[in-house]
């Protein structure tokens, strides 16, 4: 017998089965609930999106965007390849228009393929016949190939590592800053990164988030994007949840805070490990993040970005904070919270939850004025949000005991004999369209075995109907719970199983 591969999910992403989604519905539908009173709508942007996209907003330097993304080349919609060298000449002209129309994308590497397509074209024109042909020849042959294959012909895109890019772009391209106020939306749904799994780090992960684009930066803008999250911490009863904030300041007094980091950093450069020595010319921000123990007394005595922001970012971080003890939001000052996304200015902050042992945070996010200019949206827009890991939020409520509330199997319903089973099946339509949750077997079974059935699917009852019931028209209900047994017409029985206890 031919041997029969076992399929497995790929590494770093899963399954979540019941009755573990019953968790995630309820957290879905507790957001959606939440983010509801607060005035936010929901936006599903697609998976797939420029890769450009990503490259421009969280920034190329970024762990994310230079190894965590699933990236690939698609083909464009109508090109033919060449099948016989003769036909070259013909696909040549064609690559060309579409790469002047932008159908192909306008990259350096394609420009550089392109060109070293054609030059091995006139190459190729120019040769012997074949039998004369030397080393050379060959090897413009070659090359008239082998650039052909190298042209990224078709759009570069990305699995979505995150939305806010997304959002941004959806936000533009659909003019949405003619809306009245400030535009609220959320999201909920699977973001994909090429990290080394462990437990609360996925490849396919999923997020929750909320953003908030419009023309005002007003601190309460921030303070009650938090209040929000922390009411749906509180719905959904997590417990030990601690909020770090930051501000890093914006482009008038960031620049000159990151020369002065660098500056110190380069002082302390050979105490530093490899990613560190890195960052320095990278992103010096990010050293401030490393959790690697020798560095921690090193970074302790950095300069601290609090300490070095200008007046107008002092004044809004203060508001912030004020903003945010008018609604009784705890918090916890971190000037070391950098977070590790470009876009990010003024306000920043995380979430940490019990239970996730290093990989601890459970929702991260700030402010991102400028970044819809960045990508060519209205030059004033600010805007900020966060994105919660839901996976992470999940683990954090099973570890506390908040697990998951499957709804039970109301009623097993037994039934012996043809007659029965069609009975069965109309009085199984009325129970469900009541609302109780039934379990109709699809084939005839031995009492005993019916019954056990029911048991092990820890039905609340077992209704059976067999040919004394039919003849009598009622039916049995037994209690699984004690044992209890009684006999009820239609009428009664929809009143006996109505306090769904
Ligand atoms: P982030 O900090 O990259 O921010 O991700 C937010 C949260 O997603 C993290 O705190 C974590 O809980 C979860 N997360 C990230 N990567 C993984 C992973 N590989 N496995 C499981 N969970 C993960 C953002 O994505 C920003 N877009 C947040 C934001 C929205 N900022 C402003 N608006």
């Amino acid at each position: 017998m031919a041997d029969r591969a076992k399929f497995q999910a790929i590494k770093g992403v899963r399954d979540i089965l019941p009755p573990e989604s019953a968790l995630w519905n309820r957290v879905e539908q507790t957001g959606r609930e939440v983010f509801g009173t607060f005035g936010f709508a929901e936006i599903r942007a697609p998976i797939l999106e420029p890769t450009e996209l990503f490259a421009r907003s969280i920034g190329l330097d970024t762990d994310v965007v230079s190894k965590e993304m699933y990236t690939f080349v698609d083909r464009p919609d109508r090109l033919k390849e060449p099948k016989k060298l003769g036909e070259y000449g013909e696909f040549i002209e064609h690559v060309k228009k579409l790469f002047q129309n932008g159908e192909i994308p306008n990259t350096r590497y394609n420009e550089f393929a392109m060109a070293s397509l054609e030059e091995a074209w006139e190459k190729y024109k120019q040769l012997r016949p074949r039998d004369k042909l030397t080393e050379k020849d060959w090897e413009s042959l070659d090359l008239l190939i082998l650039s052909k294959e190298a042209m990224k012909l078709g759009p570069d895109m990305s699995m979505r590592p995150e939305a806010t890019a997304s959002v941004c772009r959806a936000y533009i391209e659909h003019g949405m800053q003619v809306q009245p106020g400030n535009v609220k939306l959320y999201y909920m749904g699977p973001m994909f990164r090429r990290e080394r799994p462990q437990k609360g780090r996925y490849r396919q992960f999923y997020q929750i988030g909320a953003e908030v684009l419009g023309t005002s930066d007003a601190p309460g803008i921030d303070a009650e994007v938090i209040e929000m999250l922390m009411t749906l911490f509180e719905r959904l009863k997590l417990k030990g949840a601690i909020l770090n904030i930051n501000s890093i300041g914006d482009k008038n007094c960031r620049p000159a805070y990151v020369e002065k980091l660098r500056a110190e950093l380069q002082k302390v450069r050979e105490q530093l490990g490899p990613d560190s020595q890195r960052r320095i010319e990278t992103n010096p921000l990010r050293v401030l993040d490393s959790k690697i123990e020798s560095e921690q007394a090193i970074i302790a005595k950095l300069p601290r970005v609090a300490e070095n922001l200008c007046d107008e970012c002092r004044a809004h971080y203060a508001e912030v904070k004020r903003q945010m003890d008018l609604r009784g939001i705890q918090y916890q000052e971190n000037w070391r919270l950098v977070r590790g996304l470009d876009y990010y200015m003024r306000t920043t902050f995380e979430i940490t939850a019990p239970g996730l042992g290093s990989q601890n945070a459970v929702c991260g996010g700030g402010r991102y004025d400028g970044l819809v200019e960045l990508l060519g949206g209205p030059a004033a827009t600010k805007g900020i949000g966060f994105a919660i890991g839901t996976d992470r939020l999940i683990l954090s409520l099973q570890e506390a005991g908040e697990g998951a509330t499957q709804t039970g199997l109301d009623v097993y319903l037994a039934w012996f004999g043809a007659a029965a089973q069609t009975a069965a099946i109309g009085l199984a339509r009325r129970l469900r369209g009541a609302g109780f949750v039934v379990e109709l077997p699809a084939v005839e079974m031995k009492f005993g075995k019916s019954l056990g059935l029911a048991d092990r699917l820890k039905a609340r009852h077992a209704v059976i109907i067999g040919d004394d019931e039919l003849t009598a028209g009622v039916v049995t209900v037994k209690r699984l719970a004690d044992g209890t047994q009684q006999k009820l017409n239609k009428h009664q029985l929809f009143d006996y199983l109505r306090p769904r206890a």
